[in-house]
């Protein structure tokens, strides 16, 4: 019946700037297109709720979160208040593992009216997916400390791999370079130095690769891959990555494209046997927050992420064409895109554009 379910997350810093602008754009996407969302908005993951409570989230958040159909956040992290490493894998982290959440899909998009560091680079030639290995891989809670305090101290952390954690996300990029026109994967590796994990990996795509015959698969070692990214950013249409290799692309990649400031990420369990949940790229920007000069095209065109997973596929097409011709327009452009505009101008002006 078109009615589904959303839990609003705002979090910290700019994410609380961010959110409100793209819940303006939903609303109206929602009355345009004739679907109803039930919002319902948490003020947990944040520093003022572990001030509160000494945690990031209350006991019972699975139990809380599990029936929303997705989750819409902004960002966390306020260091200031909280050790980025005890919010986030009290947070953020919590929810992409234990909803299992396995693809972290990122856009690397040039964008109309948006000026990209690259020289010469025009719209059509930056085009491409960051497909994130979300579960498992170099995050892992695997290692310890051993003769603490001591100068014999070491720490260890082990990177993951799993051969269902592998395969599913491989799969999920393989499918995803099947829909697109060049049909080409790169994977990010780095087999020659880390001897064990990477090789695996490699080995892995070689055997996907099988099942795809159409697909024209390449890989990269990450050092060079980065090069890539800026020296020939239009060799690339699907890029698949290991956690920690696919968040350095997936900042490089939208730096290369103007600003990390518009880009959407998808955390998702593609069974859907729990919600995803749609965060922009950016975190929560201590540096700029609370003067709602934020960028809120991020949050919002995580809102088409959203509506295009639930199945408004018109809806989603539409709130990213109005991004689109928001910025082409170039009226309302936020300090990190050279303009003056406000959060609020700029997400006003987007929801005018899908309006229209
Ligand atoms: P950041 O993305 O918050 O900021 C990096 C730089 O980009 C800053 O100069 C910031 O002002 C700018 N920026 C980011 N978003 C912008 C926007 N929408 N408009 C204009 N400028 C923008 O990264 P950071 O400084 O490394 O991290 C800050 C905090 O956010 C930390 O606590 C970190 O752990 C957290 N973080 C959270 C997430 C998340 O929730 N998914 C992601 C990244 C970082
Ligand atoms: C991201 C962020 C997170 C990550 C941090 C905040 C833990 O950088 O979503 O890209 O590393 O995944
Ligand atoms: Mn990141």
């Amino acid at each position: 019946n078109r009615t589904y379910k959303i839990a609003v997350i705002a979090g910290d810093g700019i994410g609380k700037e961010v959110v409100p602008e793209g819940l303006k754009v939903l609303r109206r996407a929602q009355e345009k297109f004739g679907f109803t969302l039930e919002i319902e908005e948490f003020d947990f993951a944040s520093a003022e709720y572990w001030q509160g409570h000494g945690q990031m989230l209350p006991d019972d958040w699975f139990e809380l979160l599990k029936p929303f159909d997705a989750i819409y956040f902004g960002a966390v992290g306020w260091p200031s208040v909280v050790p980025d490493h005890v919010s986030l894998w009290g947070s953020l982290l919590q929810f992409r593992r234990s909803f299992d959440q396995y693809v972290n899909l990122r856009p690397v998009k040039l964008m109309p009216g948006v000026k990209s560091p690259l020289a010469d680079r025009k719209p059509g030639e930056v085009d491409f997916w960051v497909v994130r290995e979300n579960t498992e891989g170099e995050y892992s809670e695997v290692g310890g400390k051993m003769f603490e305090g001591t100068d014999r101290e070491v720490v260890i952390q082990e990177t993951v791999m799993s051969r269902t954690g592998v395969d599913r996300i491989l799969k999920f990029a393989f499918d995803l370079a099947q829909t697109r026109e060049k049909k080409h994967l790169t994977s990010a590796t780095k087999s020659n130095g880390i001897a064990i994990t990477m090789p695996y990996w490699d080995q892995r795509v070689e055997e996907m690769a099988q099942n795809y015959p159409e697909i024209d698969v390449d890989k990269f070692h990450i050092d060079i891959l980065t090069a890539n990214f800026v020296l020939h950013p239009d060799w690339f249409d699907v890029v698949v990555a290991s956690n920690l290799f696919g968040d350095i692309l997936s900042d490089l990649g939208p730096a290369c494209t103007g600003t990390i400031g518009i880009v959407p990420s998808a955390n998702i369990n593609p069974e859907r046997n729990f919600p995803s949940l749609f965060e922009p790229v950016h975190g929560s920007a201590p540096d700029i927050a609370g003067r709602g000069i934020a960028n809120p095209i991020g949050q919002i065109w995580c809102g088409s992420m959203m509506l295009d997973h639930l199945g408004e596929r018109d809806a989603a097409a539409a709130v990213l064409a109005a991004i689109e011709s928001t910025l082409a327009a170039g009226e309302y452009l936020t300090g990190d895109l050279g303009g003056t505009a406000t959060t609020a101008e700029l997400g006003t002006a987007i929801a005018e554009a899908l309006s229209r």
